[in-house]
């Protein structure tokens, strides 16, 4: 059957649910539309954007009739900035879509008809709950602004004032550099033709010690007066670190070798009663407050009796291993970035942990040493990037054959694939599953799942 729209063709739309990713599920006689901006209930006219064989996408142009759902986002920036998909979007309706498309991934891609999922976990602030934000310097015609991507665009920056998702100091912090750029005269370094000079600024923050980290990105040459940089973020005293980077490439990114300006090379936050030091390029979730109920959930699943041999894969700066010592016998942590291995090394001493090990490498290749090395483990936890377990990883995994996996997963897509291997080459079964929501208005969502032996 020939698709019954095309590109550019306006329709109206009865948006009945929100599809994994946040666009909303319309349908024309079967034929499925996923319109971006529309919102379960809606009644909306959207413009197509591309047409397939099986389904369409469309952008809402107007919403004629808002759903029961719909409501006011406070943001100014909402909905031109690319930060938040859906503040308006009520937040009930947020987390059911969230533990729906965990459900459905379980569903359809790992073949559990009724998979043993337990409610979600809403976030406990709907708001200011990040405690990392990066944002990117633009050139505007009367100066360099500062802010976030436009929705939908690499290319064009929004100035931010208000950002509802960091707190007032990481708000007050980035509009007090942006006035330092225009103080210093400074220019914003263009994606296209790679002129200028500002590029990125990365603000953290340990929510739970009141210490920041501040972190310029920058083009090649130091074109800035340290000093008066220094003296401009010591303002806040609550900035304990200071560091700069260049970036001399074309990809905007801001994990880059970075130079100590001023103060301390880490900050540090605590998570359940542990200190954590975090350098500008370890990992750290970005929610603290919900950092602390992942990592409790997790404990409760991996059931620890105190004797146990603990595998931490994929361990940042170590928070989940550290969070279990008290629990088992030994805790091994491996973990690809240098830098949050030291933090992690770092962290054991700083809490006085004597009975966990943290070594680098990828777990795909390391893992068969760790084994030589520690021994057959009780529990292994895995917490890996979005794409889930690489293949390597996860035919070791299975082959050491742990009594159980606690699998900490950002992307249910990816874990409903690893779920359903580790089920039909390993012989593992899923016995229980609970998504969180950490990242409250984006299509975020994390689900702590457990594996066992059959
Ligand atoms: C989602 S984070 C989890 C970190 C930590 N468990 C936590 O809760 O803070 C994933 C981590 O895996 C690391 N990583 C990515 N690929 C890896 C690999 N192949 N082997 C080991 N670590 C890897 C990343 O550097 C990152 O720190």
């Amino acid at each position: 059957m020939a698709a019954p729209v095309q590109r550019d063709q306006e329709l109206e739309l009865t948006i009945d649910s929100l599809a994994f990713g946040g666009n909303g599920v319309g349908r024309l006689d079967g034929f499925v539309v996923f319109a971006r901006g529309g919102l379960p209930g809606d009644t909306v006219r959207a413009r197509v954007t591309k047409v397939q064989r099986r389904h369409a996408e469309a952008r809402v142009t107007d919403v004629l009739v808002s759903g029961p759902q719909r409501v006011d986002a406070p943001c100014a920036h909402y909905p031109a900035c690319g930060g938040c998909r859906f503040q308006d979007l009520a937040y009930d309706a947020q987390v059911a879509a969230k533990e729906q498309w965990v459900a459905d991934s379980l569903q359809r891609l790992a073949g559990l008809t009724a998979p043993p999922l337990e409610p979600i976990v809403p976030a406990a602030s709907q708001f200011g709950y990040r405690n990392k934000m990066e944002y990117s310097f633009a050139q505007h015609d009367d100066g360099p602004t500062l802010g976030l991507h436009r929705a939908g665009r690499w290319d064009e920056v929004l100035q931010i004032d208000k950002c509802w998702l960091t707190t007032d100091l990481g708000n007050a912090i980035r509009n007090r550099m942006r006035e330092w750029a225009r103080e210093e005269k400074l220019q914003a370094y263009d994606q296209e033709t790679h002129e200028g000079y500002l590029r990125h600024l990365v603000v953290r923050e340990g929510r739970n010690t009141g210490q920041a980290l501040v972190q310029l990105v920058t083009a090649r040459g130091e074109r800035f007066d340290r000093e008066r940089l220094i003296e401009v973020l010591t303002e806040f005293p609550e900035v304990r670190s200071i560091h700069w980077s260049v970036n001399s490439g074309v990809a905007e990114v801001t994990n880059l070798p970075t130079e100590l300006v001023w103060g301390e090379d880490a900050i540090e936050e605590e998570i359940g009663g542990l200190r954590f030091r975090v350098r500008p390029n370890a990992f750290l979730q970005t929610n603290t407050e919900m950092a602390e109920q992942l990592y409790g959930i997790a404990r409760e699943f991996a059931g620890l009796q105190g004797g146990e041999t603990v595998y931490d894969l994929y361990c940042g700066i170590g928070t989940i291993g550290l969070s279990m010592a008290a629990k088992a016998l030994t805790v091994w942590g491996i973990e690809i970035s240098e830098e949050s291995v030291a933090c992690a090394i770092e962290n054991q001493e700083l809490n006085a942990i004597g009975n966990t090990a943290f070594f680098a490498g990828n777990v795909g290749e390391v893992l068969s040493d760790l084994r030589t090395r520690a021994g057959d483990p009780d529990v292994v936890v895995v917490d890996p990037p979005r794409a889930g377990l690489a293949g390597k990883a996860l035919k070791r995994l299975g082959e050491i054959g742990a009594p159980r996996v606690v699998y900490v997963s950002c992307n249910p897509t990816t874990l409903a694939g690893d779920v359903k291997r580790l089920g039909d080459v390993y012989g593992y079964e899923l016995t229980r599953a609970r998504p969180v929501d950490m990242f409250p208005h984006t299509p975020h969502v994390e689900c702590v799942a457990l594996l066992e032996h059959a």
